[in-house]
């Protein structure tokens, strides 16, 4: 992409005679991002262009080459990039910091919208190598798929979980085929880099190997996901195999189920017993072997979710399990405090919204009932011959005529 924009520089050159570089000063800069980290820039200012090359990371360290008498001279240099700009500018006071702040960050979303790439299944599993966490989050429609992968999370996953979160459910159990295709639908609309996973609801894989083949399919085919979700370990190993032999990625589920939170007593931490976590380790190595490409650890405890991750080729990623896992998801209802039936003690609420939404509908309503709202900036106004042309128009027609 190009660009152009305002830059401090302030060069630890010692070559007396590029007395632009010598002090700290603002330049226009003109330039060709390629990569997130890789950019090329021309200085707009004399004595000729100076073409530069720069690696990233908040303030950049880079190198400039100035092209002089036809010889290309390399100096050290420091650019301090638009946050030192808008920290001067804010001290100065010269222009309404709110203004270039705001510039300013749409400019960096956009940057990193227009660099960042879409994630692949190989790029989760590459993460593992790389020792970098995955990170996953839930979405169930579109502006929240949006928001989550604006942020730059790996992967979204609709989980069933929008059962309880938007559909009012008592339990996730209740959700049908064609409402969780509907939300990856509409998660499919607002994600653009983010892998998608669709979480295959109760009874649409566990009645035959082939029910589950054909509604993976669904999930593919009509709800655009990369990805399906089941939970079980053993028991599902064959559909997990029938399902991936199909060329639809699987991620599993192991631990604390939801769907059979019933079964499991209710929801209780999983594996605690030296016997139950060597069951679940064997669970996680044959879900690896029937071709997962990932499986989730909900409330494990943490040194049994550890040893598994380390056991397993495949990431994973914990609910409750630690920071040994390969990765983490939550719900995000819960991290945005937008669902208060409960919360679970693995839940990190990064944000108390509802308190908020509530307010700001609470000053709607007053607002409407008031009459301050809508203002005449909220409306939209007629010429005044129309107006008059109407009045005329309406004279005759009285009560009976409506
Ligand atoms: O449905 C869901 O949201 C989930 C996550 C909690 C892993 O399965």
């Amino acid at each position: 992409m190009y660009f152009i924009e305002p830059r401090i520089v302030y060069s630890s050159s010692s070559e007396k005679n590029v007395k632009q570089n010598r002090s700290a000063a603002a330049f226009l800069s003109a330039g060709i991002m390629r990569g997130r980290f890789l950019r090329y820039d021309i200085f707009l200012f004399k004595p000729g262009f100076h073409f530069v090359f720069s690696a990233r990371s908040g303030i950049m360290l880079s190198c400039l080459f100035s092209i002089k008498n036809d010889a290309v001279s390399c100096q050290g240099i420091f650019f301090c990039t638009c946050r030192i700009f808008v920290l001067l500018v804010r001290l100065t006071g010269v222009a309404r910091w709110d203004a270039i702040q705001q510039h300013l960050s749409e400019k960096m979303i956009n940057y990193s919208k227009l660099m960042s790439k879409k994630i692949s299944i190989l790029d989760i599993l590459e993460k593992k190598n790389c020792k970098q966490s995955i990170t996953m989050l839930t979405a169930y429609d579109s502006i929240g798929a949006t928001l989550v992968d604006e942020a730059g999370i790996d992967i979204i996953l609709v989980g069933d979980s929008v059962a309880m979160t938007m559909l009012g459910h008592e339990s996730t159990n209740t959700v049908t085929m064609e409402e969780m295709l509907h939300h990856c639908r509409a998660a499919s609309r607002g994600r653009t880099n983010s892998l998608l996973v669709g979480d295959m609801p109760f009874m649409s894989y566990q009645v035959s190997p082939t029910e589950a083949l054909h509604n993976a399919g669904r999930f593919i085919k009509e709800a655009g996901v990369d990805a399906v979700k089941l939970e079980g370990g053993r028991e599902v190993s064959e559909t997990v195999n029938g399902i991936v032999n199909a060329g639809i990625p699987v991620m599993g589920h192991l631990g604390l189920t939801p769907q059979t939170v019933t079964r499991l007593g209710g929801y209780k931490v999983q594996a605690k017993t030296a016997d139950s976590a060597k069951r679940l380790l064997e669970d996680a190595l044959l879900l690896q072997k029937a071709g997962c490409f990932s499986i989730v650890l909900e409330m494990v405890p943490a040194f049994v979710a550890e040893e598994v991750s380390k056991k397993l080729k495949i990431p994973t990623i914990g609910i409750g399990a630690g920071v040994g896992c390969d990765g983490q998801v939550l719900v995000f209802h819960d991290i945005l405090g937008l669902f208060d039936h409960f919360k679970p003690k693995f839940v990190k609420q990064y944000a108390n919204l509802r308190p908020q939404i509530v307010d700001a509908i609470h000053s709607y309503r007053a607002d409407v009932e008031a009459r301050s709202f809508p203002a005449q900036e909220h409306g939209f106004d007629m010429e005044e011959p129309e107006k008059q042309a109407f009045l005329k128009n309406i004279q005759d027609i009285d009560e009976d005529t409506r």
